[in-house]
């Protein structure tokens, strides 16, 4: 099982292929963002990459990240377009605590949702 470390939370050992924001939620079990239910739209699911940052990235999660001029930013990756298939470490930078919302958003599917088109970075 591949593992995934949170940045002052702690290492979690996470199903194979599990959603990575459904496995910061029910493995790490923090109050991750995800406001529009894991759909690539909102960017709240961000999370910032130490290691392992997958190299490979869904056509939506890479058009989201450039229309909102987040591209450049090192490390920085959308949690609903990644699966968990090898070992990460990450720091979780879009919580609900703090955020003023009124929750996380709505649980995302366990698929990758648009359906997954692959591409790189
Ligand atoms: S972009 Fe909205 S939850 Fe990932």
């Amino acid at each position: 099982m591949p593992k995934l470390s949170v940045d002052g939370v702690g290492e979690f050992e996470v199903p194979q292929g599990k959603r990575l924001v459904n496995a910061l939620e029910d493995e790490a079990k923090i109050d991750q963002l995800h406001a529009c239910g894991g759909n690539a739209r909102c960017t709240t699911c961000r999370v910032e990459f130490i290691a392992g940052e997958p190299g490979k990235m869904t056509e939506a999660e890479k058009q989201v990240l450039a229309a909102r001029g987040l591209a450049q930013q090192p490390g920085l990756r959308l949690s609903c377009q990644i699966l968990c298939d090898h070992d990460m470490q990450l720091k979780a930078i879009s919580r609900l605590t703090g955020s003023g919302r009124a929750d996380a958003g709505k649980r995302p599917a366990d698929e990758i949702t648009p359906p997954a088109v692959w591409t790189t970075k």
